[in-house]
């Protein structure tokens, strides 16, 4: 827990900066891939992502919020192709640069945000992973309805969340306050269409939904 702490910490400081002022403070994907890597929270999260996603070997699989692609090369081997998308153009350099040291050539990166995917082919499903509950810290349930809307608008079969959301009320003031409630975030997605089938708790903070339509 406190290491999942101080990832959050890192990672809310990290994107809320420029390219620029990033590098300077020494927050790079590589320091996040090997975070993510030791991470047991995040890494139980990732395999029940991949465990519970209905996600069909003809399927384009939209990965928003991709961050350096560690989601997307593994969803990358159950579907036809995935579409990684995220605002941080240095985080998808590195992402493009592990695609061509695996080999990987069914993944694309390029810049799109929750509002604005920039996806111009149809998608079967979306996963946002550790992405998501950042609409909400930056503009609170306004921000998560609009991310949320925004994507249900693709018309996917399904949306997975796999993200930071709280199970259990907030205790006392902390990071966490800036977390979603899952109830939150479901209601968000019945809201704009979608039935909750499936809700793994990896942790108070942390837990998977899968929506369908
Ligand atoms: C904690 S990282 C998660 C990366 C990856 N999904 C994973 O599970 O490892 C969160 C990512 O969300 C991206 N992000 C934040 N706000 C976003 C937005 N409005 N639209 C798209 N991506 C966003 C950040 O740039 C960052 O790469």
């Amino acid at each position: 827990m406190i290491l999942e702490t101080l990832i959050f910490q890192r990672i809310v400081f990290a994107v809320s900066m420029t390219d620029t002022e990033r590098d300077s403070h020494g927050y790079t994907p590589m320091d996040y891939d090997a975070d993510s890597e030791t991470d047991e929270v995040y890494q139980r999260c990732l395999s029940s992502l991949l465990t519970h996603a209905p996600i069909e070997p003809d399927d384009v699989v939209l990965d928003i919020g991709t961050g350096t692609g560690i989601v997307a090369f593994e969803l990358a081997s159950k579907c036809d192709h995935v579409i990684g998308r995220d605002i941080y153009d240095e985080w998808l350099r590195h992402a493009r640069k592990k695609a061509e040291q695996r080999s990987i050539e069914n993944v694309s990166f390029g810049h799109g945000s929750f509002r604005e995917p920039n996806v111009d082919e149809p998608v079967n499903v979306i996963v946002a992973s550790y992405a998501l509950y950042m609409a909400y810290d930056e503009g609170g349930e306004d921000e998560l309805r609009a991310a949320i809307d925004s994507l249900a608008s693709l018309n996917s079969r399904c949306v997975v969340v796999a993200d930071k959301m709280r199970f259990e009320p907030a205790q006392s003031p902390s990071d966490y306050e800036t977390l979603p409630p899952m109830g939150t975030v479901a209601n968000l997605l019945m809201d704009a269409g979608f039935t909750l089938t499936d809700i793994e708790i990896i942790t108070e903070s942390v837990g998977v939904i899968i929506a369908t339509r």
